[in-house]
């Protein structure tokens, strides 16, 4: 596959317009964005402006939490996906009015590459990396690490897969009969069929990124201090940084 036919259009269409009900389905997912933010926050690195790039802001959920927790950083989130960059535009208007904010339409490894070596002090992402083909996730981690500064700091909020594969198969279960609850609730029945599409493929053998595989090929690719720092069922909040 080439990169362009890699990147898939998970989030047009319904999920992406109403991608506000995720919380209602992943509760853990706002409360990861704001885990995100508070790393970022507590790093004691003080270079005068933090230059940081975010993939895949999505709404701009992750991005609120990135920029009002460090009033130093001066951010690049970029998201393949028009559907959600436009609501990140209006929710993120402040910080772009303020100029601390950038927003692409890009794909996650073509802003990477379009960006020089030793480029950032942070890059940041949440529950966008397990969306990747495997081939595209490891080339955007390669990414990630070469432009990074020496030092400098990679966390990621994600849904990695169980290692445990029958534990795994039980926490889907789990999250299937909470989709069908939610969603019936709602009386949404085109959104359970979108979401439940969509975990489809966040499972499927070519996508699902499981815990240690996923620490190990970062420590492989040259990441240092690989370290799940919070986890809660899939829900982790990973970090690495690139050595000095
Ligand atoms: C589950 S959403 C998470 C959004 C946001 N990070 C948050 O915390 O709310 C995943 C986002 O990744 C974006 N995305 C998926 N594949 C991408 C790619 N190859 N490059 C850039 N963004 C991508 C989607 O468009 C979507 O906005």
């Amino acid at each position: 596959m080439s990169g362009h036919e890699q990147v898939e259009q998970l989030f047009a269409g319904l999920i992406g317009e109403h991608y506000e009900l995720l919380k209602v389905i992943c509760p853990a997912a706002p409360d990861m964005s704001r885990r995100v933010g508070a790393r970022v926050a507590a790093w004691p690195a003080q270079p005068a402006p933090l230059a940081g790039l975010e993939l895949g802001c999505g709404t701009g959920i992750t991005s609120v939490a990135l920029l009002s927790g460090r009033e130093d950083l001066r951010l690049l989130s970029v998201d393949s996906e028009p559907t959600m960059l436009n609501q990140a535009r209006s929710n993120l208007a402040h910080w772009l009015e303020q100029g601390r904010l950038s927003l692409a339409e890009q794909d996650a490894l073509g802003a990477l590459r379009a960006q020089p070596e030793s480029s950032f002090d942070v890059v940041a992402s949440a529950y966008t990396l397990h969306n990747f083909f495997d081939s595209y996730r490891l080339d955007v981690l390669r990414e990630v690490l070469r432009v990074l500064k020496p030092g400098g700091l990679f966390v990621n909020g994600d849904r990695y897969a169980l290692d445990d594969v029958r534990e795994h198969c039980r926490s889907v279960q789990g999250e299937i009969q909470d989709y069908f609850r939610e969603f019936g609730r709602l009386g949404r029945y085109d959104l359970l069929e979108q979401w439940i599409v969509h975990l489809h493929s966040d499972e499927s053998p070519d996508h699902i990124m499981r815990l240690a595989p996923a620490l190990d090929a970062m420590r492989s690719l040259g990441f240092a201090d690989v370290a799940v720092e919070y986890r809660v069922g899939v829900n982790a909040l990973v970090t690495a940084v690139r050595p000095c």
